[in-house]
């Protein structure tokens, strides 16, 4: 129903199907929490209420805390309830639209091709104009400041149910910004990245109008490039103009015929895509699951490929970093572990993590304290934390070389703007403190805070959070359709800017809104946005938790004194 999570899809024949819709644990069973892998080895921590998992055989130097509570039993009865009305009414509207009583506003097949089986009918196409119709207005709609801590809307009605909409010519001004993936607070007009971007723009100008293989190789690119395999600990990296394209061209480069890829249910559409332009066959394990990738992988190494029973030429297993919808974080120390064990290639990205995990900010390989080297193929973007555009892969001079050659979208697209790559070269310095300044070191810590805060926070207050304690991803489960417009329209007036997501980015009763923090959020932003969601929440009766934790001193959640200096 969003933007990029709304083809988040299963990609194949999953390895174990979640019991009634409801979340697994990493071992295998639906429950309430994430709990440590059911090994003869593995303890099982306990505090309170929440379940914790520990050290893993040794492999984790943290504790690592995930929450998936599970659907109340009458909130989920209603929802489907919820989800069988608005259906109902969706062929009763469809029928009144087939008799020209209702008009239609839908794409439809041409009169002359009226004995064709329809082009546009099927149910994605009947769900976008009978449910997701009802509540369109919650999406796409044009911000027109930067998108920083907060944002200028542009206002817009609709006179035909939100089949269109008009604009009135006013804007909404200082609206709070919590969808934004400006971890860092990067994505900003003013200091010292926006000042060399723009002094950039007058020396190189903005188009490159060529391939990196022809004359669009500039100098910026080459330091760019240098800088990333730098920051990342690897010995080369290479950048692309487009995140997605980063997954989807490269994946099918690396892997083919006869190669399997093990992908995570969860996982990005633009990794999906790319596995399934691979032509190697795909076999999907449950999230994070490390028993089923485990099974996986067994299964490939004993049976090899179907019929011939020939080893598999290439077993990539595909993960990411931080998972978007869910707010989880990639059990990577396991997943080392096997790939080891089983002589697989990994495939890592870090769209959401790289620059927003870690101490250093170099992403989940950081956050666990692994050698960058254990995996095979870095990929990530530099649309969120660094606020600027594209992607990269890193990893093995060999890999890089090979790929400059290999990937169609190193050879043929046109090369990345001057500004941008500027951009995402004084950012990522900030962040390593090459700049001479504590600026991204203080944002860094910054956003740590503001996610512990914000997260107990919400807890406290009696919502069902997913996710990892230290993921800036925050989702809060609005389960029924009918509140997912209504959060949605209720946060914005009261001037707070929210992402709402439903069916089929998630499952059908698991729709929710997603909160993205930033280091740029200050302590007082958040505050009004916390006050203006439990409002909202006691308005629409979202507080469906029945694990509400305790009220924390709030010294312990927030250093009030960080936010002093992020403006610095
Ligand atoms: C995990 C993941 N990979 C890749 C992408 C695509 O990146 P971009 O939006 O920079 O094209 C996204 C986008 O959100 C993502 O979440």
């Amino acid at each position: 129903m969003t933007e990029s999570p709304a083809t988040k899809q299963a990609n194949g024949e999953v390895c174990q199907p979640p019991k009634n819709g409801l979340k697994p644990e990493s071992n295998g069973f639906t429950g309430s929490l994430h709990r440590i892998s059911k090994r003869p080895t593995n303890r099982r921590c306990q505090a309170d209420e929440e379940e914790i998992a520990c050290q893993h055989d040794g492999l984790y130097n943290r504790p690592f805390k995930e929450y998936f509570e599970e659907t109340p039993m009458l909130v989920a009865v209603l929802t489907y309830i919820g989800y069988a009305i608005l259906t109902i009414f969706g062929y009763l509207r469809d029928f009144l639209r087939h008799w020209k009583i209702e008009q239609c506003h839908i794409a439809r097949e041409k009169e002359e091709q009226k004995d064709f089986v329809p082009l546009y009918q099927d149910f994605e196409n009947f769900y976008t104009r009978n449910l997701y119709m009802r509540i369109r207005d919650n999406w796409n709609r044009p911000i027109c400041s930067v998108p920083g801590a907060k944002m200028d809307l542009m206002d817009r009605t609709s006179h035909d149910y939100n089949w269109t909409f008009e604009y009135t010519g006013r804007t909404v001004k200082d609206v709070i910004n919590l969808g934004s993936y400006n971890y860092l607070g990067f994505a900003e007009n003013t200091g010292p990245c926006a000042d060399s971007a723009a002094q950039v723009v007058r020396t190189y100008g903005i188009g490159v109008a060529s391939t990196r293989q022809e004359i669009g190789n500039l100098d910026k690119h080459e330091e760019m490039e240098k800088q990333v395999a730098k920051f990342l600990g690897v010995e080369s990296a290479m950048a692309f103009g487009m995140g997605f394209a980063t997954n989807s061209m490269n994946i099918p480069a690396l892997v083919g015929k006869g190669c399997l890829i093990l992908s995570d249910e969860l996982n990005h559409t633009s990794l999906v895509l790319g596995a399934r332009l691979s032509g190697a066959t795909i076999r999907v394990f449950k999230h994070n699951n490390m028993q089923c990738l485990e099974k996986l992988l067994s299964e490939a190494i004993v049976y090899g490929q179907p019929r011939t029973h020939r080893p598999w030429k290439k077993i990539l297993i595909v993960v990411e970093g931080i998972y978007s919808m869910e707010g989880s974080i990639v059990r990577l120390p396991e997943v080392v572990a096997l790939k080891k064990r089983y002589k697989a290639y990994l495939y890592l990205d870090e769209a959401h993590s790289i620059g927003a995990l870690g101490h250093r900010g170099r992403g989940v390989v950081d956050y666990f304290d692994l050698d960058p080297c254990d995996v095979d193929v870095l990929m990530g973007t530099f649309t969120k934390s660094f606020g600027a555009a594209g992607g990269y892969i890193a990893g093995k001079r060999e890999l890089i070389k090979y790929l400059r050659s290999h990937s169609h979208s190193a050879v043929y697209a046109a090369s990345m703007s001057p500004p941008v790559v500027e951009q995402i070269i004084t950012s990522m310095k900030c962040i390593m403190g090459d700049d001479g300044t504590l600026i991204g070191c203080k944002r860094l810590q910054q956003l740590a805070e503001n996610t512990t805060y914000f997260r107990s926070r919400l807890r406290e207050m009696g919502f069902i959070i997913y996710g990892n304690d230290d993921s800036p991803v925050i989702p809060m489960m609005l389960y029924m359709p009918a509140k997912i417009g209504a959060f949605g329209r209720e946060m914005l007036k009261k001037n707070i800017g929210v992402v709402v997501v439903g069916f089929p980015a998630t499952s059908i009763i698991e729709s929710r809104a997603r909160f993205c923090i930033s280091a740029a959020h200050s302590k007082e932003i958040l505050d009004k946005a916390l006050s203006a969601i439990s409002e909202v929440g006691d308005l629409l009766q979202l507080k469906y938790s029945r694990r509400r934790t305790q009220h924390a001193p709030l010294a312990q959640l927030f250093d009030e004194n960080m936010f002093e200096d992020i403006d610095d």
